[in-house]
């Protein structure tokens, strides 16, 4: 049976391109950055080549304010507990109650261990108001962490008014761009960014290697120490092979937005309203005018959407639910619930997000499935609402 992937905000299939560009570091070119023979200096120059890459990417002034990482779950802890403890410990943290678990379960570690933290909730949409965050601003607060894009709605926060109310207040200003990396349009020395965190794997590289921006003149703690890799930053020896296909990553997707944006945005409309067409009680959790362009999720109402996962998973079809990116998770989505979304979208809903190689042909098979899965659905659940909670 042929499969059908809808789910790159999960994880994305490494490109071709990608897999090539850092197959001869894992095989001929496999020496340590930090040795100075010829084998080093080979590594060296590949890891400083993707340093450029992601810089170019993100709009950073110079290569090194680009801090290789293991990825988006470190980058986060690293910009959160490294600017906390470069403060002495305490202080106040300003962030949003939709953030990934990288963020949220951090600022609950760091809650535990004496911070305050004030979380800030989206409106019905998804998205935080920056007025809201910029009243939550207290003279001891010394981080404001506000994700780009959503993973779940893909609903995307107004990143660019939030850092510049940082900026005049003085406070450091950090986002979990994950999700926006590769996608949106990125430039961090504009906006006044003080700290993003990235991930290969979310835009056709692959997993275990990822980046923190930090500004140069920032105060940030070590988290790891050891060998003094990275400015001494972040020590181990680098993921030769992870980082130049982050590299190859960060320059495919400068070269091909914004025109790759729009097919993918142009696709995700055309999968939403034929289903919003063809399936009676279907509706949009998310924010249409702002959103990543390949993400939709939708709450087929009086449908359990686990339910309705597997019945596609069965026809080939991979897809997710609200609670997908927390292993193993069935609790229904903070998210979904911080927006106060009636009971049944918040049951009902499946998040498709579209990436690269996905076509015309993947919507079409999804729509031959697609309706009769979710009657098939619904009529199991007898006492199946059809209209949302007031
Ligand atoms: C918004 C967001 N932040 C952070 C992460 C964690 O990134 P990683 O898987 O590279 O640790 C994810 C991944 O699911 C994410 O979607």
């Amino acid at each position: 049976m042929e499969t059908i992937y809808l789910d790159h905000n999960a994880t994305s299939p490494v490109r071709p391109e990608v897999a090539d560009s850092a197959r001869p570091y894992l095989t001929a070119t496999f020496g340590n950055p930090n040795s100075i023979h010829r084998f080093g200096r080979e590594a060296r120059a590949a890891v400083e080549n993707a340093r450029r890459e992601a810089a170019a990417l993100i709009g950073a002034a110079e290569p090194e304010e680009i801090i290789f990482t293991s990825g988006g779950t470190e980058s986060d802890n690293w910009a959160l507990r490294g600017v906390i403890a470069a403060a002495g410990g305490t202080g106040h943290i300003v962030t949003t109650a939709i953030e990934h678990p990288a963020v949220l379960d951090t600022c609950k570690a760091l809650e535990e261990a004496g911070v305050e933290i004030t979380r800030v909730p989206p409106n019905g949409k998804g998205r935080v108001s920056a007025g809201d965050v910029a009243d939550a601003i207290r003279p001891d607060t010394r981080l404001v962490s506000v994700m780009w894009a959503n993973n779940e709605v893909g609903t995307v926060q107004p990143v660019e008014e939030i850092a510049a109310i940082c900026r005049e207040r003085g406070v450091p200003f950090h986002t979990d761009a994950v999700q926006a990396v590769g996608k949106l349009p990125i430039d961090v020395e504009a906006a006044g960014i003080t700290l993003l965190a990235a991930t290969g794997h979310k835009f056709n590289g692959w997993k275990g290697a990822g980046f923190l921006y930090v500004r140069k003149g920032t105060r940030l703690d070590s988290l790891i120490t050891g060998g003094g890799q990275e400015q001494n930053l972040r020590s181990g020896t680098e993921n030769v092979s992870g980082i130049v296909a982050l590299g190859e990553a960060c320059r495919l997707a400068r070269v091909e937005a914004p025109a790759a944006a729009q097919a993918r945005a142009a696709l995700r409309d055309r999968l939403e309203n034929e289903i919003c067409e063809r399936i009676p009680d279907v509706v949009v959790n998310g924010d249409p005018a702002h959103r990543l362009p390949g993400t939709s999720n939708l709450g087929f109402l009086g449908a359990e959407g686990e339910t309705l996962l597997i019945r596609l998973d069965l026809e080939g079809i991979a897809v997710s639910t609200g609670s997908a990116c927390s292993a193993g998770s069935t609790e229904p989505s903070h998210v979904l619930l911080a927006m106060a979304l009636p009971d049944a979208a918040v049951k009902g809903s499946l998040r498709f997000s579209l990436g690269w190689g996905n076509t015309e042909e993947d919507i079409n098979r999804v729509m031959a499935v697609l309706p009769e899965a979710v009657e098939r659905v619904r009529a199991m659940a007898p006492r199946a609402r059809t209209t949302p909670d007031p």
